[in-house]
């Protein structure tokens, strides 16, 4: 007989009941950027399927902490999907086996028994920190190449008085939605971030404000990806699939387009 919360008497004892997955985990191990990594096998006992991905992660490295061994280094900042810091490749899956970000991919995606494979993103632009930690600063300094609108500072203007169509402020905002993951990046087989760069160059170009520095936005932020070594865009679409804000393959062709009249326009990348 065992006593419910609500106080409710059952007489289905539960409480020998284990209701967690058992898990074959084989982890990406590597000290530094330049030290030789392996995959390294480990098990976690009893994972809740309510758990999230990196919560079973957590778990993992309170583990090794209490045998004494390094804990697993890897990225993660607000947990709620939004800012973009979190991202491994799960059994080969750019977050997972969700279209979602590996904070929100949640154990239950899982099953007991199963073995899972975790890696770093795998990119030459994004070198390995440690672990799973990879050196994501070729994203800021695409951005810093072209991703702003200048304007004088002051008081706001009215809302009112620059109106843009529905369908524009949609577009723009559904492209500002890119946290800036990079897993179209390590989904892609030509490591390309065009989806990225994309979705940058097309919330600020379907804009008013984002209209005077257009041409020059475009030119240098593609000529920033290139320097730093991304590969070029195919249109394989895996970028696109894996991308945990949905951000569509219609924002390269938006870069495309606004690279050829940027260039047509005489525009050339600052050197
Ligand atoms: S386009 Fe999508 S996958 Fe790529 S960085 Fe932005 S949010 Fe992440
Ligand atoms: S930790 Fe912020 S998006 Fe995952």
């Amino acid at each position: 007989m065992t006593i419910t919360q609500d106080g409710a008497r059952s007489s289905v004892d539960h409480s020998s009941e284990k209701r967690g997955m058992n898990l074959t985990l084989r982890v990406w191990r590597q000290n530094g950027p330049t030290a030789k990594g392996k995959m390294v096998t480990y098990k976690v006992t009893d994972i809740s399927p309510d758990m999230s991905f990196l919560e079973m992660l957590d778990v993992l490295n309170e583990q090794l902490i209490m045998e004494g061994d390094d804990p697993v280094a890897f990225d993660h900042d607000c947990r709620e999907g939004i800012c973009g810091m979190c991202g491994v490749m799960i059994n080969g899956q750019a977050h997972g086996p969700q279209q979602t970000t590996t904070c929100q991919l949640h154990m239950r995606s899982f099953k007991d028994g199963d073995t899972i494979d975790i890696e770093p993103w795998r990119a030459s632009p994004f070198p390995v920190i440690k672990d799973l930690a990879v050196d994501r600063r070729a994203f800021d300094r695409i951005i810093q190449a072209g991703g702003y609108i200048s304007v004088p500072t002051g008081t706001a203007p009215e809302a009112h008085s620059i109106l843009v169509p529905k369908k524009d402020s949609d577009a723009a905002f559904d492209a500002a939605t890119c946290i800036g993951c990079g897993a179209c990046v390590a989904a892609c087989p030509n490591a390309s971030s065009m989806l990225f760069t994309a979705a940058k160059v097309t919330h600020l170009g379907l804009m008013p404000q984002g209209q005077p520095e257009r041409n020059d936005r475009v030119v240098n932020m593609v000529a920033q990806q290139d320097r730093e070594g991304f590969g070029g865009c195919t249109n394989i679409g895996e970028c696109s699939a894996a991308c945990p804000k949905g951000i569509s393959m219609e924002t390269i062709s938006r870069l495309n387009h606004d690279l050829l009249g940027a260039l047509r326009a005489g525009a050339r990348p600052k050197s």
